[in-house]
């Protein structure tokens, strides 16, 4: 099934490339002119795109037997067995033994630290100070999920681990290697052996404690998986488990800086309310209008069929979350940030909102994801003054989508950080 694009859409979609400073300006414009399916066409490389609820049903949940998640690609290379690439038993396996660590009845254990990691990132902070907070967001997301899952404290690693986590994120981000498969990638080789080293070093530790933690990694250890399995899902956590909450609270930061009323009217609410109801819908609404996971890849085992047409077995098929969070025949106003969309006792359709995607594979984390934004966002708004610099933004498909070339905002201390 191929629906070809006219030559205008064509200039509509290099137009949408330049103005948006990303394929996802294009992408838009496919989705308008030839709908919730469609083939990208590039050279050697053609995934179908399938989006809005009926695929994301089908794909997520009715039809997931049919998808498989495992693919030939630098995920596959970097994370081996990771829980987030491996299909059918296996992935059951690893999926169950981390599930404890991240149920929601074990969240309030984890907000004093999360506090406490937002504290020591922000006390190098100095008034005045121009902040980029897409750095700054990753390093207190580092913190949390490496106390959280591992209990290891890298604060002092930070300044050793940080090239190779970005270089790791860089490995699995798109590239060149999407159309030329086997196109030489120099430079990655030594950051990503150190970061092995990095992780295959806590595990040794671990092993030598006398006292089990009762953490994620212990949950691995005592499973009886080994030490390279464990790795995998240590890598796999580490960077799903921070990337995507780094590019969360990035773009909370910038949208609330790109719409000070509603920036003025959240700062009021955490200061004032015990719950603040504001909140809960930035963090909403940015997920809609940037889901740092904004597609989910799959590979096609046997032909679907949606409305719009077939899907043959042995393809590669992204559902997109970006797409169907703009699909203006699902909602109002699709590009505008617009918080109140989501005010208690508004509905959205089933499979219209899926940053966690959705499923029996929904994201492991969303609780987690969800907690830590409220917590550090509520920290950060309730201590710091930010005044957004008004730099543009556009949004870069890495591993997630995130703002470049960063979020820089001048900060200035309101109230100390000991008071919570
Ligand atoms: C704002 C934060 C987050 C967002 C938006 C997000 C988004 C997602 C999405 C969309 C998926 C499904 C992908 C697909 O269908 O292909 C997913 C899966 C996953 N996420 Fe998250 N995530 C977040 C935070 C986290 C955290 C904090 C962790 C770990 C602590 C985590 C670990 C995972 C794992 C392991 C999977 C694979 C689950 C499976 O296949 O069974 N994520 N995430």
């Amino acid at each position: 099934m191929k629906k070809a694009i006219s030559p205008e859409a064509g200039r509509e979609a290099l137009r949408a490339l330049l103005t948006e400073g990303s394929p996802l300006g294009p992408l838009k414009v496919m989705a308008k002119h030839v709908g919730r399916l469609f083939q990208i066409p590039m050279p050697f490389f053609h995934p179908y795109i399938v989006f809005g609820p009926e695929a994301n049903r089908k794909v997520l949940v009715t039809e997931r037997n049919k998808v498989l998640w495992r693919n030939t690609d630098p995920v596959t290379d970097l994370l081996d067995r990771g829980v987030l690439i491996v299909d059918g038993e296996e992935h059951d396996h690893y999926r169950k033994l981390m599930e404890s660590s991240l149920h929601p009845s074990t969240l309030p254990g984890y907000t004093d630290m999360m506090i406490r990691h937002a504290d020591r990132v922000t006390s190098e902070w100095r008034d005045g100070d121009l902040v980029d907070m897409l750095v700054e967001s990753r390093k207190i997301a580092l913190l949390i999920i490496m106390d959280a899952l591992f209990s290891k404290d890298v604060w002092n690693d930070l300044p050793h681990i940080w090239t190779p986590i970005l270089k790791a994120i860089e490995y699995i981000s798109p590239g060149a290697w999407i159309i030329w498969r086997k196109i030489p990638r120099p430079g990655y080789r030594k950051p990503l052996r150190e970061l092995d080293a990095y992780l295959f070093g806590i595990i040794e530790e671990r092993r030598k404690e006398k006292e089990a933690k009762p953490d994620l990694l212990q949950h691995l250890m005592d499973a009886g998986l080994s030490d390279q399995v464990i790795r995998d899902q240590m890598l796999t956590m580490m960077i799903a488990g921070h990337d995507t909450s780094t590019a969360l609270l990035a773009w909370v930061f910038a949208l609330l800086g790109q719409h000070t009323d509603v920036h003025h009217r959240l700062v009021e609410e955490v200061n004032t309310l015990e719950k603040p109801l504001l909140l809960d819908q930035v963090i909403k609404e940015t997920l809609r209008l940037y889901p740092p996971i904004h597609i989910g890849n799959r590979r096609v085992a046997e032909d679907m069929e949606f409305a719009e047409g077939t899907v043959p077995a042995g393809e590669r098929m992204f559902y997109s979350i970006y797409l169907t969070h703009r699909d203006p025949s699902i909602w109002e106003d699709a590009e505008s940030f617009c918080p109140a969309r989501f005010a208690q006792g508004r509905k959205t359709p089933p499979f219209a909102y899926i940053p966690f995607g959705g499923g029996p594979r929904s994201c492991i984390g969303a609780a987690f994801g969800q907690a830590e934004a409220r917590i550090i966002i509520a920290y950060l708004l309730k201590r710091f003054n930010f005044e957004f610099t008004g730099h543009r933004i556009h949004a870069h498909m890495g591993a997630t989508l995130e703002p470049r070339p960063g979020v820089k905002m001048k900060v200035t201390r309101r109230i100390s950080n000991n008071r919570k």
